[in-house]
């Protein structure tokens, strides 16, 4: 596994002038990122795969910034960085990053010609389920002279794309190989449904159940003739249980580098690194205060978020745009600094430009998040 040094190496420091200034004194909201316990968070998993055959390919979706992607890699055991978005892996691939997994259908011919380009200056796969999909892109790889990687998604269940298991997967794939210009890995498969089942035991039995689905395809395409290199899937709460498994080789986790308050129940070794710093800056009742964020800088969907040192405060669900209300407030002063736990993560820095990292209480670094707001 990388060491420190491989870490410390994976971007250089920003000059940004709020460095070693306290985070309590810094504008408000602010995404904030512990680094050592980022750090921690990142070997713990790759030192999971250490002595395993599958490896990591980190989800880009998470963190959307191109630092904390390189320290996943630094980290070790990683084979690459899973996409949501092709703009995603153009922006990896800008900053350097050339093995990239998009898990998910690309389809337009605005971003079909991109894919191609794209495909020019880094290894690129990205997910299938449709012919037409593999017609588009053979055409625009082969007018550009690039070879696009495919895997075919098969859904285990969570109903979101993806074929079902089985024969049909492999008559596509009989398809696929006949088309120039592309290239068949394998399979992607992810178990999105039952990421959030909070009982490990029944997470473990059941998120392996699905895989297994995707397992079996993969034996059935590998008896037909069809070498499959790659099957692509898991989470960053599955990495211990489908992740381990024969016949998977690739594990997407994402979450697992900042986490979020969501997370923490079903993860909880590892650390939530993430927070955003808010301040109080309104107590208009003796036990009402509010605050200076809302659904516009904290993603809500996974419920509400928390208060770091006080768990006993209760948020509402209901996050208004700029604003969060606490009723049972403790005797917080105006201009007070609180760190926000955001129940989502992932959609949290989709709303911000940057992570201000920390150490110690101090600023440490400033990590652009280049990715944030890109939906295509
Ligand atoms: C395709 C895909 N793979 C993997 C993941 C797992 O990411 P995480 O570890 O953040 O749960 C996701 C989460 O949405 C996903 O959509």
């Amino acid at each position: 596994m990388a060491g420190v040094a491989s870490l410390q190496s994976a971007g250089t420091v920003s000059q940004d002038a709020r460095i070693g200034q306290a985070i309590e004194d810094l504008d408000t909201p602010t995404l904030l990122l512990d680094r050592a316990a980022s750090d921690r968070n990142l070997a713990k998993m790759a030192q999971f795969f250490a002595d395993r055959k599958s490896k990591l390919r980190p989800h880009f979706k998470n963190h959307k910034c191109v630092t904390l992607a390189k320290r996943q890699l630094a980290a070790g055991n990683a084979v690459g960085i899973t996409c949501a978005k092709l703009g995603e892996a153009e922006i990896l691939a800008d900053h350097g990053v050339t093995n990239l997994l998009i898990a998910n259908q690309v389809v337009g011919a605005v971003k079909v010609r991109r894919l191609a380009e794209l495909a020019k200056r880094a290894r690129v796969a990205v997910a299938v389920d449709h012919l037409d999909q593999v017609e588009a892109i053979s055409r625009a790889a082969v007018a550009a002279g690039s070879t696009v990687h495919l895997l075919v998604e098969v859904d285990i269940g969570m109903g979101r794309c993806g074929l079902p298991p089985g024969d049909g997967v492999v008559e596509l794939a009989k398809q696929i190989v006949k088309f120039p210009g592309v290239q068949l890995d394998g399979i992607q498969a992810y178990e999105g449904h039952l990421v959030n089942v909070i009982d490990r035991d029944q997470r473990r039995s059941q998120s392996q159940a699905a895989m297994q689905l995707a397992i079996d395809t993969r034996r059935l395409l590998e008896k037909s003739g069809i070498p499959v290199t790659c099957l692509s899937g898991c989470s960053s709460a599955t990495y211990d249980s489908t992740g381990a498994m024969d016949g998977v080789d690739e594990i997407q986790a994402g979450s697992y580098a900042t986490m979020d308050r969501q997370y923490y129940r079903l993860a909880p070794e590892f650390e939530i690194a993430m927070s955003l710093l808010v301040r109080v800056i309104s107590r208009p009742t003796a036990d009402k205060a509010v605050l200076d964020v809302g659904v516009k800088g904290a993603g809500g969907e996974f419920g509400v978020p928390g208060i770091k040192d006080y768990p006993d405060v209760v948020v509402p669900f209901f996050l208004a745009e700029e604003h969060v209300v606490v009723n049972n407030s403790p005797n917080w002063s105006i201009g007070q600094p609180l760190h926000l736990i955001p129940s989502h993560a992932c959609t949290t820095c989709n709303l911000h430009r940057e992570f201000v990292v920390h150490e110690n209480g101090r600023v440490v670094d400033v990590w652009p998040i280049e990715a944030s707001g890109l939906l295509r």
